[in-house]
C-alpha cells in the first residue's frame, strides 16, 4: 500500500515545476459578496478521523498503562518480566481456558511462597514506559480467583533506579474460587517519563490473576478506566463536526479474520477478545510487534466519545473485503449476510429502543438514551467490482431497513485513476450519499487543486474528504513532517472545500495521533508522548477552519476569478448568520508580503473593527513540539475596517482570518 501511495507522492513533487512561486500581484482587490451565498456550510464539515495507528488507542488515548494486561499477546509474557531471589519452576505460570473463555483465555497462576519485595515479583514496561505524575493517584485494578485469602498484592511504580515512586497493597478478599475485581488507589509522589509498574507478593498459597489494570485518575470526564484527559481535550477544543471511527486499514485487516467487528469491543471489558494491530507487521522498517488491539476503546467508548464533545459518530463498517493491498480476501456474495447483519445491527445499538436487542445492551452499558447515529461507512479503501458488488447488497439492505441513514461509499485509495474514475462514476449512477475521497501527496498537490471541487457536479453524491494530509518530499524526520510547508499547502486547499461546500461536505485530516516513539505513519495530527501532547501547525489549521466554519459560503472573487493560486493566493469566505459575521479566509503562499483591499459588498454594513487571526512563518520547515507545542499556532489582533473595506498585509506564507461583525 505504502510503496504506491510513496511513488505518487514523489511523482507529484518531480511535476511540479514550482512550489509558492513568486509572481507579480495583479488584483489589488478581493471582493466579498454576502448577499451572494454560494452553499450552505454543512454545520459537521470539520471533523477527525480517528485509527489506532501510531499507538493512538492503545498506548495513546486509551489510558491503560498496562500493556498485554491479560497475558493474551503472542508471546503471553510479552511486556512483562518476572523475577525474585525465591522464585522457582511454577511459581509463575500462564494457564489457558481455551474455548470455555474463548475471548479471554489465559490467565497466570501464582503459586507463592514469598515473604518479602524481592521474592517474588513481575513488573511491566508499559507503552514505552509508563508516565507517572506527581501528586496524580492511580488506580490499580485485578481479577483474581482464589480458595483462601493467603497470598497479598504489592503494587508499585518505580523509575529506572528502582525508586518507588507510589505504592499499595491489596488483600483480594474472595475465597470461593470464583474470579473477582478489586482494586486499589495509591498516589505518585514524583513526575517521572518512563516509570515501570512492579506487583510482588506476599504469603504462601495459590492466586490466578487475569486483567492487572493501571489507570491514572485524571482521565477525560475522570471516568474510571477511561480516555487519557489531555488528548481528548486537544479534540474537544476543535469543537469537531464528527469522529471518524475506528479508520481506516483496521477495518479492513490484513485479513478478514483480523477485520474490525464491532460486537466484539462492547461489553465487559474482560470479555472483548483481543486482536493483533494490523499495523504491528505492515512496515518493515517501523516493527511493532507488541501492537495489539484490546478494545477497551471500542464503539461504545466511540460513541460516548462523539457525544461528550458534540462530534456526530461516523463509524466505517467492513464490507466483506480484507485489505486489497494485503490479502485481498473477499467474502463471497452469498455469504455476505453476516457482515451486512452487522451494519443493520450497529444501527439498532446506536439508535434502537432499549427494549430491542441492541438498544438493550447499549442500556447496559450505561446509555439508555440513543447516540442518534446518522450516518455510516461502508468499506475503507476498498476498490474495484467486487466492492461495487459487495457495496450494492449493504445499501439495498440499508436503505429498505434505514432510509434515513446516510452512506458513505469509498472511493478507494487515490484521488484519480482508472480505480477512482471506475468507482467515481459508477457510485454516482448509484446516487451514492456521499463518496469518500483519500489523498496523502505532496504539499505540490494541494496548492495545485485548491479548485478540484470547483468543477465537480452541484447536484450529485456529495464528497466526504475522509482522509487528506501534505505530506513533505524528502523530510525523513517523522516529526518534521508537519512541517508549515504542509500545513499551510492544506490550509490554501481547504479554501478549495470551503468554496464547494455545496459538494464538499465534510473533511477530516489523518491520522490524529502518533505516539513520538510508537509510530508508524507520518506525518499526524497530534503528537503525544507519556506525558505531553502537542498540536502540529496541521492541527491549528484544522481547528480554525472548525471554529470558523460558518453557516453559509459566500461569493469570494479576485475580478471575476474564484481565488485560487493566482498571485499565490487562495480564498473563501463564509457569513455566519446566528452571529452576524463574516469571515474571511486568505492563505499566501508566497514568500513575499501581500497586500489587499478585501471589499465587503451585498448590502450589510461591516462593523469598524475586525479580528485577524493569523499563523505565519517564513520558514516553511518550521514546525511544533514538545518544546516549543505553540511555536506555530493562531495569533490574534483587532484590525480597522473603513466603508466595508479591510486593507490587510498579509504577511509572507500566511494564513489570515478576518472576522467581522455584519449588519443591515
Ligand atoms: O491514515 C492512515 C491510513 O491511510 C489509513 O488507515 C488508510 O485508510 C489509508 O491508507
Amino acid at each position: 500500500m505504502m510503496s504506491m501511495k510513496w511513488k505518487q507522492v514523489v511523482f507529484a513533487a518531480a511535476a511540479s515545476l514550482s512550489i509558492f512561486n513568486v509572481q507579480a500581484q495583479k488584483a489589488k482587490t478581493i471582493t466579498v459578496n454576502t448577499d451572494k451565498v454560494t452553499a450552505k456550510v454543512n454545520p459537521q464539515m470539520w471533523g477527525v478521523f480517528f485509527e489506532d495507528i501510531n499507538m493512538g488507542a492503545d498506548g495513546g488515548i486509551y489510558a491503560e498503562l498496562i500493556k498485554n494486561r491479560s497475558f493474551e499477546f503472542y508471546k503471553p509474557l510479552m511486556g512483562w518480566t518476572t523475577k525474585g531471589s525465591k522464585m522457582k519452576e511454577g511459581d509463575l505460570l500462564v494457564l489457558n481456558r481455551g474455548a470455555s473463555h474463548a475471548n479471554n483465555p489465559r490467565f497466570l497462576r501464582v503459586n507463592s511462597t514469598a515473604s518479602n519485595r524481592g521474592d517474588l515479583s513481575m513488573s511491566n514496561e508499559g507503552f514505552k514506559g509508563i508516565g507517572v505524575k506527581k501528586g496524580l493517584s492511580y488506580d490499580f485494578s485485578v481479577l483474581y480467583r482464589q480458595t483462601s485469602p493467603q497470598v497479598k498484592l504489592h503494587a508499585e511504580l518505580t523509575d529506572s533506579t528502582g525508586r518507588v515512586l507510589g505504592s499499595a497493597v491489596l488483600a483480594p478478599e474472595g475465597s470461593d474460587n470464583q474470579w473477582k475485581s478489586q482494586s486499589v488507589t495509591f498516589t505518585a509522589n514524583e513526575t517521572v517519563q518512563k516509570a515501570r509498574f512492579n506487583l510482588w507478593f506476599e504469603g504462601t498459597g495459590q492466586i490466578d490473576l487475569d486483567m492487572i489494570s493501571l489507570f491514572p485518575e485524571d482521565t477525560w470526564k475522570q471516568r474510571k478506566g477511561g480516555l487519557r484527559g489531555d488528548m481528548v481535550q486537544m479534540l474537544a477544543d476543535m469543537k469537531p463536526g464528527f469522529i471518524r471511527f475506528p479508520g481506516g486499514c483496521i477495518v479492513e485487516g490484513r485479513e478478514l479474520s483480523t477485520r474490525y467487528q464491532w460486537k466484539k469491543t462492547i461489553g465487559p471489558i474482560e470479555s472483548r477478545e483481543l486482536i493483533v494491530n494490523r499495523w504491528n507487521t505492515e512496515f518493515s522498517h517501523r516493527p511493532a510487534p507488541d501492537y495489539y488491539q484490546t478494545f477497551g476503546l471500542g464503539f461504545f467508548e466511540y460513541f460516548q466519545l462523539s457525544e461528550d464533545i458534540g462530534a456526530e459518530p461516523l463509524p466505517i463498517l467492513n464490507c466483506g473485503m480484507a485489505c486489497q493491498f494485503n490479502t485481498a480476501e473477499l467474502v463471497p456474495l452469498d455469504e455476505l449476510e453476516p457482515y451486512i447483519q452487522d451494519a443493520l445491527d450497529l444501527v439498532e445499538f446506536a439508535n434502537g429502543d432499549i427494549n430491542t436487542p441492541w438498544g438493550k445492551v447499549r442500556a447496559e452499558m450505561g446509555h439508555p438514551a440513543p447516540f442518534n447515529l446518522k450516518m455510516m461507512g461502508i468499506g475503507n479503501e476498498n476498490w474495484g467490482p467486487q466492492y461495487l458488488e459487495r457495496l450494492a447488497l449493504f445499501t439495498k439492505a440499508m436503505k429498505d431497513r434505514y432510509p434515513d441513514i446516510k452512506l458513505i461509499n469509498s472511493s478507494g485509495t487515490d484521488p484519480e485513476g482508472e480505480r477512482f474514475n471506475l468507482l467515481n462514476t459508477s457510485l454516482r449512477k448509484m446516487k451514492a450519499d456521499f463518496i469518500d475521497e483519500h489523498y496523502y501527496r505532496a504539499p505540490e498537490w494541494f496548492l495545485k487543486n485548491a479548485a478540484r471541487y470547483d468543477s465537480y457536479d452541484r447536484k450529485g453524491s456529495k464528497v466526504f474528504a475522509g482522509e487528506y494530509a501534505a505530506h513533505p518530499v524528502g523530510v525523513t524526520k517523522a516529526t518534521s513532517k508537519n512541517n508549515w510547508r504542509a500545513a499551510i499547502s492544506e490550509a490554501a486547499f481547504m479554501t478549495g472545500l470551503e468554496r464547494n461546500a455545496e459538494v464538499v461536505q465534510m473533511a477530516s485530516y489523518a491520522p490524529l495521533f502518533a505516539q513520538v516513539e510508537g509510530w508508524q505513519w507520518a506525518p499526524d495530527m497530534i503528537w503525544v508522548d507519556n506525558l505531553h501532547v502537542y498540536g502540529t501547525p496541521n492541527y491549528y489549521v484544522q481547528k480554525l477552519y472548525s471554529l470558523n466554519k460558518g453557516t453559509d459560503a459566500v461569493s469570494i472573487l479576485a475580478g471575476h476569478k474564484i481565488v485560487a493560486g493566482t498571485d499565490s493566493l487562495y480564498a473563501s469566505a463564509v457569513i455566519d448568520k446566528k452571529e452576524g459575521v463574516l469571515i474571511v479566509k486568505v492563505v499566501n503562499a508566497s514568500a513575499v508580503a501581500v497586500q489587499r483591499q478585501i471589499a465587503i459588498k451585498g448590502g450589510q454594513k461591516a462593523a469598524g473593527s475586525a479580528l485577524l487571526t493569523t499563523m505565519q512563518n517564513e520558514n516553511l520547515e518550521a514546525v511544533n513540539s514538545f518544546e516549543n507545542a505553540i511555536k506555530l499556532s493562531p495569533q490574534e489582533q483587532t484590525i480597522a475596517v473603513k466603508n466595508n473595506n479591510v486593507n490587510i498585509n498579509m504577511q509572507p506564507y500566511s494564513l489570515n482570518i478576518i472576522r467581522v461583525a455584519l449588519s443591515r
